[in-house]
Parts: C-alpha cells; structure tokens; sequence
C-alpha cells in the first residue's frame, strides 16, 4: 500500500474510533429519544421533539453503525427501542410523509441486514408499501408531505409537491422491491427519480428544493425552495441529497445513468464550493448574507462522493474512482480538521456548524436552525467515514 493511501486510512480509522467513543459516552445521556437538532452553536447538546420529527433514525443509524463495527449487544438493543414509536408513526396517518425511506432504512432495515430479523422485514416493508401509497402513478412522483387540517395554505401547496430530499428515500422502496420481487416498488421509486431528473435538477445541474405540478392534471407548475435561499438559488444540502441520492440509486438499481447525474450535480458543486471545501447552506448565497456553513451538507456530499468512487471502479474505471475518492476524502479531512466535536466530552454530537434551515432561523427567531449540530450531519459523517474504510454494503 502506498504511504499516502496508509496514512489516509489511519487518519479515518481514527475518526472511527473517535465516534464510537462518543456513541459509547452519549447513549445513556440520549436514552430512547430522537436528537433533532443542536441546542445552539454553542451548546452542544440536543433539543427533542414533543412527538413526532422526521429525524428520528439518524441515531439509531448510528447505533447500527457502532453494533455493526463492535458487534455489541447494547447497540442492538437500544437502536430497537426506537420501534414502538417507528411503529406509531407507521399508525398515525398526519405523520406520514416522504421522510419514512430515512426513517425506516437505517433503522428497521438496517435490523434486518444485519441480524436477520423478520419482525425488522416486516415493519420495513410495511413501511415501504405506505410509502409506495404516496406514489402518483399518473404523474410519477411520490408526494413529499401531508397536510394537516390547521393551515388551509400549507393544505393545497403541498397537494402535487416533490422535493430533492425524497431521492433518499427511493432504497428503502428497492429494498421492498428486492425481498418481494413485486416490481410495483420499483416502478415508484424509479419513476420518481427520473421524474425529479426533469424537473428538479436544472439544466445547469444545480437543484431546486421542491417542485410542484398541478394535482389535478399533473402539469408541472415550478420551482420553489423551502429551506434554501431563493426559488432559483441552490441550497446545498438538497444538492448533497442528490449527489448521494443518485449515486445510490445507480449502485442499487445497475443503471448508469443516474450516476451520470450525480457526477453532474458533483461538478455542479464544484464549482460553486469554497476554498475551504465545507458548503455554504445555499451555493448562490448573496455575499451579504452572513454566510452559514452546512456541515451536514459537506457529510452527505462526502458520502455521495465515496458512492461515485465506488461505482466507477465497477464500472473499470479506475481514475474516476481515485478522483471522487480523492474529493471525498477532503471533504471528510474538512469536516474532521474544522467541526469535528469527538473530543469534546460535553458534546452530545458528532459536528458542529450545521444549517438546519436559515430561513425558518430567521422566521423564529432561533438561532440553532442556522448553527448547531444535526443528527443527519452525524449520521453521514459516520457513513463517509466507514466507506472510505471500504464498507459497502450499508443500509440504504
Ligand atoms: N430533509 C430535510 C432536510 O434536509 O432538512
């Protein structure tokens, strides 16, 4: 092996280390709750929610990570207390929404995969066929959020809306597709991720954040953002969700064109990205805005880029794999050298300086929207770095 490579993985095993030991110090204190965001940029401890939030198994992701690595019971044991509510949430209609592929991949598919448990098979696949039920089989996309009954605006701008973030979410419907053979899963989540192919990514590669189309004929309507800067702007991390997104759609399904699109969205990135190489929230943030990183969106994004590696070397390309290896790696050496809270032993996180989202920040005047830690950042941050050890088969 030649030097730089040994160094480069003794850089990362030391990262891997360094999470274990803060999972180890941090599940007491988390216990079966669901981290949803940082207390401030400051405090590093988490803020929960009341009942229900779509983050709910960027920990338990974790906690399979940690029995993954270490092969302790303890990690099972705590990660499958979170099912009695992943099961509520699979029983309570307003909590439905396109965030269940991230909710139920990294926990009861994760189970699965790594055990063999067929009470984990079952609630996976519950949860995939109530998200194969947001599928418009018409327009061929998957319906992002619910409504409630409160906000008659929120009611119809939700009605024929997609957004960039659901390109996760597509595994857990081809996992369903896998263990059942009933294509109709695959047909959901490919349709979708060609649909969002059109509509969602731009000529130029950047994304927007949500799209919307007619729900009554299914015309497309337009762009719109919700969490980044502008309509027409592109907020990184829904770019980071499709540079991950359709690797990991062209590594599940075998089709190359997908990551054609991710590696579009990359150079996309590429030339919007700081000197630095940790993203702004938005890539075409005005200079007078105060400019917020997004460590998260630098985890997903250091993610994705393993993903591209990885395929590229199935596909016998060898320098497309070293090159995407390569900016993986100093996506992740970034993240490590300026954010990483490992050795903080009050940190209940694993990175600080992550926007949850600005505008809401702004709207409510909450600072820890903009800057504090996240446990989807955590999460990915924990996922780049057990690919760049060479793990593959993971839990999307
Ligand atoms: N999926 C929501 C977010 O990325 O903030």
């Amino acid at each position: 092996m030649k030097e730089e490579s040994r160094k480069q993985l003794l850089f990362v095993e030391a990262i891997k280390t360094d999470i274990i030991n803060s999972i180890e110090r941090n599940a007491p204190i988390i216990g079966n709750r669901n981290p949803m965001v940082g207390a401030g940029p400051n405090d590093h401890s988490w803020v929960y929610p009341e009942d229900y939030f779509w983050t709910d198994s960027f920990w338990t992701g974790q906690l399979w990570f940690a029995y993954m690595i270490t092969g302790k019971t303890e990690y099972k044991n705590m990660a499958r207390m979170r099912n009695a509510h992943l099961n509520k949430i699979l029983d309570t209609p307003l909590w439905l929404n396109h965030d269940l592929g991230f909710e139920f991949s990294l926990s009861a598919v994760a189970d699965y995969k790594l055990t063999g448990c067929q009470e984990a098979r079952k609630l996976g696949l519950r949860a995939a066929e109530a998200l194969r039920s947001r599928y418009n089989w018409h327009g061929k996309y998957i319906l992002a959020w619910t409504a409630g009954s409160g906000n008659k605006a929120h009611a119809e701008s939700v009605q024929g809306k997609i957004i960039i973030d659901c390109m996760e979410n597509l595994s857990l419907l081809m996992w369903a597709y896998h263990e059942t053979n009933n294509e109709s899963f695959k047909e959901a989540a490919i349709g979708h991720a060609e649909t969002s192919m059109k509509y969602i990514i731009r000529d130029d590669y950047s994304t927007y954040h949500t799209y919307d189309f007619d729900p009554a004929t299914n015309a497309p309507i337009g762009g719109k953002t919700h969490q980044g800067y502008a309509d027409e702007s592109c907020w990184s991390r829904g770019q980071a969700w499709a540079i991950h997104g359709y690797a990991q759609l062209a590594l599940i399904t075998g089709e190359q064109k997908f990551a054609e699109v991710s590696e579009k969205c990359t150079e996309y990135m590429l030339s919007k990205i700081t000197e630095d190489f940790v993203p702004v929230w938005d890539y075409l943030l005005p200079k007078n805005e105060i400019q917020y990183k997004d460590t998260s969106a630098g985890a997903v994004t250091s993610a994705g880029l393993f993903i591209l590696s990885e395929l590229f070397k199935s596909y016998g390309d060898q320098d497309k794999s070293d090159y995407y290896r390569e900016l993986g790696m100093k996506m992740l050496i970034a993240l490590r050298d300026n954010y990483d809270l490992t050795d903080d032993i009050n940190a209940q996180g694993l990175l600080s300086d992550s926007a949850s989202s600005v505008p809401h920040a702004k709207l409510r005047d909450q600072e820890n929207l903009a800057n504090a830690m996240l446990p989807y950042g955590d999460y990915y941050y924990f996922e780049a770095v057990l690919r760049a050890l060479g793990h593959k088969d993971l839990f999307w």
